[in-house]
């Protein structure tokens, strides 16, 4: 039995590629959701738009502090991995599901496979660093998106494990982008707006308000529930709706939100996830926290940083805005793989007789 361990929307997004490359080799699989994201639309959509069985199982570890949703986590997973005994468990990206999955699962002595193993933002302060490092070095094969995190593992002695896969998320994008992708009319910016650096204090969620009112131009933000619940709590939700240009939505399921960047003129974000397909969907991006995930995008310029509580960084912002055109297929920048990361893994697994 192989058993996937997800909790988080952009897990369910990751999963969905590797579920359907292992069921087409004929695997027995299961999959455990954490609970960690509850809402229908954070989770159910997914499983339903991306044809995912429901999982065997959900722990109801979501809300709370850090500690407070790895331990529930764990508690469930404990007892769950020890029910069904899988010979591998495959975690994704660098969730708290992901981390609470990689402690039981390396101390039950069940064999790890890490999805998105190997990005580095070299800053600890960064929560989902302290996730991604720990899974990283419990893991016994590590699946990288890009070349960059191929080295950041070679340099903490990893490389043995290390597969280059390339990136799974657009293995999915383009199951539902399509292939070849279009080329849509540009109709305005697109911005998702969650992480905790942006989230946690009052100044930067009004200065990133600011920062929307700024750029001018019609702004469609399906907002995360954190980030709703945090503007309530702050007193700046009523504020958020005198921002004439921003027009805040419900967070939609992964086919409209393809559809949203398809036709974005620019992204902005402080999504790992969605600045990353930005470059799938040729929409340039302006990314809201001062972390280095992405090297390759930041060094061409695509992804570029703004920090909404400099005024100097927002006027750069305001330029690299009013420059921001749409990009054709042929010129997209290429560095996340051929959407066939899923097979790469499948056959990886194989040959390490890891199933
Ligand atoms: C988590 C991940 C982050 C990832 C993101 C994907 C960690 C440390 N962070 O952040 O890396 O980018 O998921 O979206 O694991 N909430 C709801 N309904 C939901 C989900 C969340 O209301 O369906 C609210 C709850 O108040 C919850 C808060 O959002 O306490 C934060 O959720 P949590 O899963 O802890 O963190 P994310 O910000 O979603
Ligand atoms: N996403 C979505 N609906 C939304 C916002 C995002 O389907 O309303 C998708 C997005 O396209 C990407 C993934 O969710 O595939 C990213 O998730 P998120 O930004 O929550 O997490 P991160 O990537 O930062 O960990």
């Amino acid at each position: 039995m192989i058993t996937h361990i997800v909790g988080n929307r952009p897990q369910f997004i990751k999963l969905a590629a590797l579920y359907h490359e292992l069921d087409k080799e004929g695997y027995e699989q299961n999959i455990i959701h954490s609970g960690q994201h509850y809402d229908e639309n954070m989770s159910d959509v997914f499983f339903q738009e991306l044809d995912i069985p429901k999982p065997c199982v959900n722990l109801e570890a979501g809300g709370g502090s850090h500690a407070q949703v790895t331990a529930r986590a764990m508690i469930g997973l404990e007892e769950e991995l020890i029910r069904v005994n899988p010979g591998l468990v495959i975690l994704y990206g660098d969730t708290n599901t992901t981390l609470a999955g990689a402690v039981v699962a390396a101390k039950l002595c069940i064999p790890i496979a890490h999805v998105e193993a190997g990005p580095r933002t070299h800053q600890k302060t960064n929560p989902e660093e302290c996730n991604r490092i720990a899974t990283d070095h419990l893991s016994d094969i590590l699946f990288c998106p890009d070349g960059i995190s191929m080295e950041n593992l070679r340099r903490e002695g990893l490389d043995g494990l290390a597969c280059m896969t390339g990136d799974i998320m657009y293995d999915t994008y383009l199951t539902i982008a399509g292939q070849p992708d279009q080329e849509e009319q540009e109709e305005a910016i697109v911005m998702t707006w969650h992480r905790q650096e942006n989230t946690a204090d009052r100044a930067r969620m009004e200065s990133i308000l600011r920062l929307v009112e700024r750029l001018g131009e019609k702004v469609i933000c399906p907002m995360h529930p954190r980030t709703k619940k945090c503007l309530q709590q702050y007193g700046l939700w009523e504020k958020a709706q005198t921002v004439r240009n921003l027009e805040i939505t419900e967070p939609v399921g992964y086919v409209e939100m393809v559809k949203l960047m398809q036709r974005a003129k620019l992204i902005l974000t402080d999504s790992g996830g969605v600045s990353k397909e930005s470059s799938f969907a040729g929409a340039k991006c302006l990314f809201m926290l001062d972390l280095d995930i992405w090297g390759d995008l930041e060094r061409i310029d695509w992804l570029h940083k703004v920090d909404p509580q400099s005024e100097e960084s927002v006027a750069d912002a305001q330029r690299f805005a009013l420059q921001a055109r749409r990009v054709p297929v042929a010129e997209r920048p290429k560095f996340y793989g051929d959407g066939h990361a899923a097979a790469r893994m499948v056959r990886a697994l194989q040959e390490k007789n890891l199933i």
